[in-house]
């Protein structure tokens, strides 16, 4: 290095992270399978990708945007970074509205996805906040903090400095209350991977503990669609006094299939603060506002008018039945699992099932083994922290022809 006075240095967080991110891990062993072996008909349940086409409503409602675009009386150049009105006011009234959720439309910011809305949301809050998440976890509140600089180095798994709050089949997938102070608390239910919906009580617990500690909890609703039980909240904001220590993260990547579209919706209230070293509080509406103008230009006008068509009797009708074709699946694949003596979990208000992997053999040796003797692919639940080893996700998105004949391949094994 002698003769450099300077040098360009790496956000040396970056190097704490393990592997490469989950799903690409994945999909690199499964292409190397395929590589090998290309006549393999692969069955993927692994990522969360919805396979069925955007219903009819929301590709009309692409077209005419497409056509609005291509007239100079109605062509739109950049849009509002937090999104167009009619979107985020038919967020308001037609999605939180109906389950007693009173929002103004500016609460809610539209953006391209909930994973970067998760990822980013972080930046707004100071590097000594204490994280909690649970275990296991969807791997970007883990890896976004890392990132940050908000942990330690990693060990057998575990990022120095984070809280894991074990989520296992004994607490029914729901943390308990942490022991010791923390700051940042990153809950997802319906919860990816595991499946597993909270009740009402259970998330009041969680909303009266941010209040008296004066803690936040980053709450990720992508999957509230798919719950069927009539007694489960779909929002945070249905506990009394989650306005004030809760923000929301959706998404219609799987509600109505805009994986490939994107666009998803992040509320914020204005009564949600936090504070400055001398105990000042501070709106965080303020500052995700600022943060969202300064380094994002909005959603595209023609994903945002797809979305708003969900909000049509149509469109909401369609959206339904896709989202029973898919909930068909979850059901299916519980009960062949069921009946062949795996141990599952979820899939009954959550489009994810969590299989205990037999005979104790680990996560990713199952993954091989589905993936070499079954050509079935799952993601292992190693792969979202320490407590998901002995557990495999099967997705229940794919065609349901395709699940059957995933189904029949296991029980040949
Ligand atoms: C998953 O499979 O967990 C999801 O598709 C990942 C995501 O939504 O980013």
């Amino acid at each position: 290095m002698k003769g450099f006075t300077r040098m360009i240095r790496v956000n040396e967080n970056f190097l704490k992270l393990q592997a490469g991110y989950l799903f690409p891990e994945i999909g690199r062993r499964v292409a190397a399978y395929a590589a090998e072996h290309p006549r393999a008909d692969i069955i993927r349940l692994g990522i969360g990708d919805v396979t069925e086409p955007l219903p009819p409503a929301i590709i009309d409602a692409m077209h005419r945007a497409v056509d609005e675009m291509a007239a100079a009386e109605t062509f739109r150049g950049y849009g509002p970074e937090q999104g167009y009105e009619f979107l985020r006011r038919a967020v308001a009234e037609k999605e939180f509205g109906p389950r007693g959720v009173n929002l103004d439309a500016d609460e809610v910011f539209i953006s391209d996805g909930s994973k970067c809305d998760t990822g980013n949301f972080q930046e707004v809050f100071g590097l000594d906040n204490v994280v909690a998440v649970t275990d296991p976890v969807y791997p970007v509140y883990v890896d976004t903090n890392v990132m940050a600089g908000r942990t330690g180095g990693s060990e057998n798994g575990r990022y120095g400095g984070i809280v894991y709050m074990q989520c296992t089949a004994e607490n029914d997938f729901i943390p308990a209350l942490p022991k010791q102070p923390v700051d940042m608390i990153y809950l997802c239910y319906p919860n990816n991977p595991t499946g597993a919906v909270a009740t009402r009580d259970q998330l009041a617990w969680w909303v009266e503990y941010a209040r008296s500690n004066r803690a936040i909890i980053l709450f990720d609703a992508a999957y509230e669609a798919f719950i069927s039980d009539p007694a489960i909240p779909h929002s945070i904001y249905e506990i009394d006094g989650a306005r004030e220590v809760a923000v929301e993260f959706r998404s219609y990547s799987k509600t109505a299939g805009f994986t490939g579209l994107r666009c998803a919706l992040t509320v914020v209230p204005k009564d949600l603060k936090a504070y400055k070293r001398n105990g000042e509080a501070v709106a965080v509406h303020s500052l995700w506002s600022r943060r969202h103008s300064t380094k994002f230009n909005g959603a595209s006008y023609i994903s945002q008018a797809a979305a708003a068509a969900m909000y049509t009797p149509e469109g909401r009708a369609q959206v339904k039945a896709v989202i029973e074709l898919y909930m068909d699946n979850a059901a299916a694949i519980r009960r062949a699992l069921g009946d062949l003596g795996y141990e599952v979990y979820g899939g009954v208000n959550a489009p994810y099932v969590w299989v205990k992997t037999p005979d104790g053999i680990g996560s990713w040796e199952f993954f091989d083994k589905l993936l070499h003797e079954a050509n079935v692919v799952g993601t292992p639940g190693a792969g979202f922290g320490a407590s998901g080893e002995g557990y495999l996700r099967l997705s229940a998105f794919n065609k349901p022809q395709r699940v059957r004949e995933a189904m029949e391949r296991l029980a040949k094994l």
